[in-house]
């Protein structure tokens, strides 16, 4: 059924007569007002924090064998922690697996975009950094990736945040975070047949 506009306003002007018309206590007119604010102030939250701190959930999907991880090409071993990939940009990748993350240490500068490329040897794990707003779980079978900046130098825990078993509040790592113009790029050949 069609509805001509004026029709639709003279139809919505009804609707809020009626609303008027309905006897609505002072008292209870003050909390459906508060109840409505509240709710514009989560929305509200929500929206600073995607569009300005850039919390967002996972935006892509990739998957990956989390049994054979020694064996694929880019979370073999020696291929784990900080590289410089070609075009400059600072790739991390760990490996999550009852109860370290590995490499259990990392360097990196400062004021310098990181993309933190993470995989779970076995269970599901989390990954959360204190005081930061990183937090990502590692879904066995996915890679996590979050791109994020260090603003100033430091030591930063990287913490379990998924119960992940007996060990699990002893699984951490650590970043050290260098001042851009100290950290070096670690010397290491890429891994043999590594192409990216
Ligand atoms: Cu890994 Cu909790």
């Amino acid at each position: 059924m069609q509805i001509e506009p004026s029709k639709g306003i003279n139809h919505l002007r009804d609707l809020y007569a009626q609303f008027n018309a309905i006897h609505i206590d002072q008292l209870e007119r003050r909390w459906i007002a508060i109840s409505l604010m509240v709710i514009g102030l989560f929305v509200g939250i929500i929206t600073i924090d995607a569009l300005f701190h850039g919390i967002n959930p996972p935006g892509k999907v990739e998957t990956i064998d989390s049994a054979s991880l020694h064996l694929s090409k880019e979370f073999a071993e020696d291929n784990l922690g900080v590289q410089v990939d070609e075009k400059g940009a600072i790739i991390i990748r760990m490996v999550a697996g009852r109860y370290s993350f590995f490499p259990k240490h990392i360097d990196v500068p400062a004021e310098t975009p990181l993309t933190f490329r993470w995989v779970s040897m076995d269970v599901l794990h989390g990954v959360h950094i204190p005081m930061t707003n990183m937090s990502t779980m590692i879904v066995p079978g996915y890679v996590a990736e979050i791109t994020t900046t260090f603003p100033k130098p430091g030591e930063y825990p990287l913490l379990c945040n998924e119960y992940c078993g007996l060990g699990h509040n002893h699984m951490w790592s650590n970043i050290s975070v260098i001042a851009k113009e100290d950290w070096k790029a670690p010397v290491k050949s890429p891994a043999k047949g590594e192409q990216q």
